[in-house]
């Protein structure tokens, strides 16, 4: 569903191999949580939040070496983006000069299409906030491509994120978005 619905996405550019160790490696991740959305035994919906989403990437590198090396070496040639990421990697005057906010973000997350528009999006969000509460954190973030056909925008205005500043990150643009928690958080008010 990841490699569907988030084609952009540099795991998906590393192919169905890489995705699943990704969610491999998210799942068994003390500062990764993954929240699934499911009836019966179909996932509906899904999201991965991380608890320190400056170093997730380098954690993710140090843990697979040698496959994403592999599958990165195979991409180069063909994705722009991915040979973007790796030049970002080799060279400190490439790295990407927007600060990581220091607080968890939403780093994917996605609805089946034949669930969307059925409020699903709303409770896994819910769910992530409920969590962050009881961890004690009191704001997050997370960043979506700056296209304006990205539906996603709507979905987050909707919920009460706060659009804050561009970024150019991997040769695309994103739009941060922030969301300070109350005590009740404002998703779950229409659940
Ligand atoms: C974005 C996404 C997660 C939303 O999930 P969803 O289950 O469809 O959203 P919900 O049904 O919970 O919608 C919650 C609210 O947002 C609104 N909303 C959702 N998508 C919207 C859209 N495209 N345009 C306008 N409003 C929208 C809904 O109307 C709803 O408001 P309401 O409760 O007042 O009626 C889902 O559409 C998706 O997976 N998209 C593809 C992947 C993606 O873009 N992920 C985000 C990448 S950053």
């Amino acid at each position: 569903m990841h490699r569907l619905l988030l084609p952009g996405s540099l795991v998906t550019r590393l192919g169905q191999g890489l995705t699943e160790t990704y969610y491999r490696f998210v799942s068994a991740s003390d500062r990764e949580l993954l929240f699934v959305h499911q009836s019966a035994d179909r996932v509906l919906g899904a999201c991965v939040l991380s608890l320190e989403p400056a170093t997730l990437m380098q954690r993710f590198v140090a843990a697979h070496p040698v496959c994403l090396g592999w599958q990165t070496l195979l991409r180069l040639p063909l994705d722009g983006q991915v040979r973007d990421f790796v030049w970002k990697k080799l060279t400190a005057a490439g790295r990407d000069k927007a600060p990581v906010p220091q607080m968890p973000e939403i780093v994917q997350i996605f609805v089946n299409p034949e669930s969307q528009g059925q409020g699903i999006g709303r409770a896994v969000v819910h769910g992530v906030e409920t969590e962050l509460g009881r961890r004690g954190w009191g704001e997050y973030y997370l960043k979506t491509d700056a296209d304006t056909a990205n539906a996603a925008h709507a979905f987050y205005l909707r919920l009460g994120f706060d659009a804050g500043h561009l970024a150019h990150l991997n040769t695309q643009d994103y739009v941060y978005y922030h969301r300070r928690l109350s005590g009740e958080n404002a998703t779950g008010a229409a659940l």
